[in-house]
């Protein structure tokens, strides 16, 4: 498998808890390397547009409240297989059926405030990247 990269977000309960540096150690004991990285505000038009795939399920606005309810950080993660990596890293969406040791499992409060996002096929983590990062941001 090659080496890919995939988008990542620490979402606003991460955030809110303190919890940047605790979610980025299990990230990197994954075998994950992050290069690139920052904390922002997201905007209403930036959460919309992030989860227009999900603009008609009944959890939508709530997830775009959420979602810029509090600072949140981007990542790009690159690595061996970094898409399906890290959704392994990260856990099931809903905490209560995440394995132990991931991240859901150690610090999500709830299938809302899960505290992490993680791109779910290459095609997707292009667009997300570009989404969030120029070129010249993410260093290798
Ligand atoms: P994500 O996109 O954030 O990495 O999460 P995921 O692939 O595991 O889950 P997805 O189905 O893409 O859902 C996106 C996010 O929407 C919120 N959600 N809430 N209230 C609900 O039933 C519900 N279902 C999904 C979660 O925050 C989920 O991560
Ligand atoms: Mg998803």
């Amino acid at each position: 498998m090659a080496v890919q990269r995939t988008f990542s977000i620490l979402k606003p309960d991460a955030t809110k808890r303190n919890l940047t540096g605790a979610v980025n150690a299990v990230i990197e004991k994954a075998g994950l390397r992050i290069v690139a990285q920052k904390r922002i505000q997201m905007t209403k038009g930036q959460a919309e547009t992030f989860y227009a795939v999900h603009s008609a399920r009944p959890f939508f606005g709530e997830l775009v409240e959420f979602m810029t309810s509090g600072p949140v950080v981007v990542q790009v993660l690159e690595g061996e297989d970094a898409i399906a990596k890290y959704r392994e890293a990260m856990g099931a969406t809903n905490p209560a059926n995440a394995a132990e040791g991931t991240i859901r499992k150690l610090f999500a409060l709830s299938v809302g405030e899960n505290t992490v996002h993680g791109s779910d096929a290459p095609e997707t983590a292009v667009v997300e990247i570009a989404q969030f990062f120029a070129g010249n941001e993410i260093v290798g």
